[in-house]
């Protein structure tokens, strides 16, 4: 929504005017979103699910004004959703508990010497924002993005690679497709088939399909992963320093984070207890002395700050930022 427009509504909300406009801006959603729905049944759900959002988005960025967020929240393609909806067709991370990673851990640490701030975004180490659709594979686009960044700095390019080939491809490695998957099992996919496809040769379909893997389309291979030390931001900071982007897995679940528009988001309520979401941190920094994580989710561009959030950072493993985080090497 254009801010002119939220201010606007608010005014109406005030004055108790709110019906027609809230009609005005539900078309106005619908048409940007493409939004049709089957019957009125269903338009009616969505459309109460999406005044209950915009009632909690306005309110939001009210007390905002007030200095009581240091984030902002707004309507965006996934407003007509309830937060469970989201959370079960979307959050598809999924983490093994008792594997054995003995041969995975990563021998970085914190406590090493790190520059202020990173942000491989401007080295061209990651690639353009994507949308994973209503289809849990939000662990292929983190395990890719990651591995992006390690081929583009032995290469000198950034191929986009392909998370369709996961969807379709790694379910005899245990991951579910669209049904979720592992950041670790994508890895051991690529190292088995010995390579994946490029986003270009293998293109993405939301959906899962049979496996089309071929070697014509492989832009790139990994031999190995390593995962740091579990819920150390210090070390965290010393992988995206040292190596590059890093899959990670965060605390999704809030209605805060669904409907993120901008800033630094410092939900206190995001808990480190559950992780549910992948995604790829691709710097660090600080503003007004508050420190962040530089983050790229798959929501599209529409999502937050042009498709990337900024986590706090050293704020207890806010959303579990540091719990699983996992880089490739090649
Ligand atoms: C309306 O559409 C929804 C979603 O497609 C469907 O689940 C439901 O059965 C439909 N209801 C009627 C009355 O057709
Ligand atoms: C770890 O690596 C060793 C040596 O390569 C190998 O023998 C062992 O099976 C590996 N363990 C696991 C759990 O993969
Ligand atoms: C995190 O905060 C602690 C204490 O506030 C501080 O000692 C440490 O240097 C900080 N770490 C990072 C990575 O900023």
């Amino acid at each position: 929504m254009h801010p002119f427009c939220a201010a606007l509504l608010l005014a109406f909300f005030i004055h108790g005017h709110s019906v027609p406009d809230v009609n005005r801006l539900w078309e106005e959603w619908k048409q940007k979103h493409d939004k049709s729905y089957s019957n009125q049944t269903e338009m009616n759900f969505r459309r109460a699910v999406w005044e209950k959002n915009l009632h909690v988005v306005m309110k939001h960025n009210q007390q905002a004004t007030e200095e009581k967020h240091s984030f902002t929240v707004g309507l965006n393609h996934l407003s007509d959703m309830t937060a469970e909806e989201i959370n079960e067709k979307l959050n598809g991370f999924k983490m093994e508990e008792h594997a054995d990673y003995r041969n995975h851990t990563s021998k970085l640490s914190s406590g090493v010497s790190t520059p202020a701030s990173v942000d491989w975004r401007k080295s061209g180490l990651v690639g353009p924002v994507t949308n994973q659709g209503l289809c849990g594979s939000c662990w292929a686009f983190s395990s890719l993005g990651a591995l992006e960044g390690q081929l583009r700095k032995q290469r000198g390019v950034l191929v986009p690679l392909s998370p369709q080939n996961l969807v379709d491809c790694s379910t005899v490695d245990g991951n579910l497709g669209c049904g979720g998957g592992y950041i670790t099992k994508s890895y051991s996919y690529v190292i088995r088939n010995k390579g994946v496809d490029s986003e270009e040769f293998y293109p993405y379909e939301h959906q899962n399909r049979k496996c089309r893997y071929s070697v014509t389309g492989k832009a790139g291979y990994c031999s190995s992963f390593h995962i740091l030390p579990r819920g150390d931001e210090g070390a965290l900071q010393a992988a995206v320093a040292a190596v590059g982007p890093v899959a990670v897995a965060v605390n999704a679940m809030l209605p805060s984070f669904h409907s993120y528009r901008g800033g630094l988001y410092d939900d206190l309520q995001c808990n480190s207890m559950l992780v549910n979401h992948a995604v790829l941190v691709v710097g660090y920094g600080s503003e007004a002395g508050q420190d962040y994580w530089l983050v790229k989710n798959s929501w599209g561009s529409g999502w937050g700050e042009e498709g990337f959030i900024r986590i706090a950072r050293n704020k207890s493993n806010l959303c579990g930022i540091a719990t699983f985080a996992v880089y490739p090497s090649l």
